[in-house]
């Protein structure tokens, strides 16, 4: 999966103490290196990797997988979300990063509520449902769920951690925005959790 880089600026500077041109480092089968980068680059920032190098190396990254929900006068809406994680311990936050498009973060944004159901190894089919383009209904009507007791936010059933979140601070990234709750509610059920790597279930 090597990248032709493209020509560089006469103005383009490097560092007078560059670091390692990683793409010529010694590549073993098992080692592959994405770096759009000749050294340490002051003015301009470098390409880095292509998307799809970005989400293979990503992907490196074994993680859990959860379902943030909320309520609105339509229901429940939700979706799977693996981009998940702790901010702060005081107060306590959390936060998620989903596509500027997602429709459960808008709705997440309107409600300003939101709960986290952390799912167990066997909800793989709930990770599935939830991350595909069923339609908002029918992603809860296959699933058991119950409103939290803190913000009504939908808790599913079998999860193996619950949060519920009074959103606490939103900031645009890219083609993501980055939501950061303050936990209200939260509650742990000893098992087994469901992991991704690599683009699998694991
Ligand atoms: C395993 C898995 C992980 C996902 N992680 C994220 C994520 O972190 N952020 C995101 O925006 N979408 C993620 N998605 C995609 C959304 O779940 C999917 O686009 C969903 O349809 C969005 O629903 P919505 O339009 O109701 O927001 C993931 C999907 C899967 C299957």
């Amino acid at each position: 999966m090597s990248r032709q880089r493209g020509s560089q600026p006469d103005d383009f500077c490097v560092s007078a103490a560059p670091g390692p041109n990683l793409n010529d480092a010694p590549q073993a089968n098992n080692h592959r290196v994405f770096s759009g980068a000749d050294g340490v680059l002051l003015d301009q920032i470098p390409a880095g990797p292509t998307a799809d190098e970005f989400k293979f190396v990503l992907g490196q990254f074994l993680t859990g997988l959860t379902i943030v929900a909320t309520h609105d006068r339509s229901g429940p809406i939700g979706m799977t979300c693996q981009a998940f994680t702790a901010v702060s311990l005081s107060p306590p936050l959390v936060l998620f990063c989903a596509r500027t498009q997602s429709e459960t973060a808008r709705t997440i944004a309107q409600t300003g509520f939101f709960s986290v159901s952390m799912l167990g190894k066997h909800q793989q089919a709930v990770a599935e449902r939830f991350g595909s383009s069923t339609s908002r209904s029918d992603r809860f009507t296959s699933v058991d769920w119950v409103p939290g007791p803190a913000t009504g936010c939908p808790l599913l059933t079998g999860a193996i951690g619950h949060l519920e979140c009074i959103v606490h601070a939103s900031h645009p990234a890219g083609d993501h925005r980055i939501h950061i709750g303050q936990v209200v509610a939260a509650s742990a059920h000893t098992a087994t959790p469901l992991t991704y790597f690599q683009g699998r279930y694991t």
